[in-house]
């Protein structure tokens, strides 16, 4: 048995007080982000777990990376034909959630995912490195494959053939952009008390927030 019941923290780097709420979720996530910036994280801000309702009828979770948020929603991108993008296809609503140890901070957005406009698609894949557009065209996410090598071997010939030219997006790679309609904000707090607001949509699109037991 490996034993983690020794695992313990004090979590007091920060506080969520209802006097101090912005009325939209967008803005706290938004100066959360810039703080967990701020506090010297290391790695992957914008990384983020996606879980979605599988055609097995298993949830899954991945990681992948928050490019864009404005008050419209988050915006990631991938293949349309992975497991995740057939997922979406059969059922849009998704959960995404960060976890920022630095500042003992938690956020999990439940939302609808929908495909980004095409323009938006092809202004993200242009600004992408060659070698992460050719490795998107190369590689048929989520697909049992042989080996490397066949990965690998394709994309040899996609270098040869993209030699020195534009490669243009593949049809089935984009984003997805989740509309959020629930966000909710945990901060670590000691004693287990943990501060947690939830930001929930309403019929006329404002939002109510709640304080929930932690
Ligand atoms: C730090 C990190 C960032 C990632 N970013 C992305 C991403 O932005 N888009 C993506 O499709 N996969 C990304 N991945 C890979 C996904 O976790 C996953 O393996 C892939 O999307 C296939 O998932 P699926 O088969 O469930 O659809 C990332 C993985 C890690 C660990």
């Amino acid at each position: 048995m490996t034993d983690l019941s020794n695992y313990r923290k004090v979590y007091d780097k920060s506080e969520l007080v209802e006097g101090n709420l912005p009325e939209d979720p967008i803005t706290l996530f938004k100066n959360w982000f810039i703080e967990v910036e701020e506090s010297g994280a290391h790695g992957e801000v914008n990384a983020m777990t996606v879980s979605t309702f599988g055609l097995d009828g298993f949830p899954k979770n991945r990681v992948v990376l928050l490019k864009q948020f404005t008050f419209e929603g988050f915006t990631f991108y991938t293949n349309y034909n992975s497991e995740k993008g057939r997922a979406i296809a059969a059922n849009p609503n998704v959960c995404l959630s960060f976890f920022w140890q630095e500042m003992e901070r938690q956020v999990i957005i439940k939302g609808v995912a929908e495909k980004t406009s095409v323009n938006n698609s092809d202004g993200y894949f242009e600004s992408r490195p060659h070698g992460s557009q050719l490795g998107a065209r190369v590689s048929p996410q989520s697909e049992v494959i042989p080996s490397r090598h066949y990965l690998e071997n394709n994309l040899k010939v996609l270098e040869a053939e993209f030699d020195g030219k534009e490669v243009p997006r593949p049809e089935h790679w984009g984003g997805y952009l989740v509309k959020p309609v629930e966000v909710e904000f945990w901060q670590g707090r000691p004693n287990r008390l943990h501060d947690r607001i939830r930001y929930k949509m309403q019929e006329d699109y404002s939002w109510k927030t709640d304080r929930i037991a932690p």
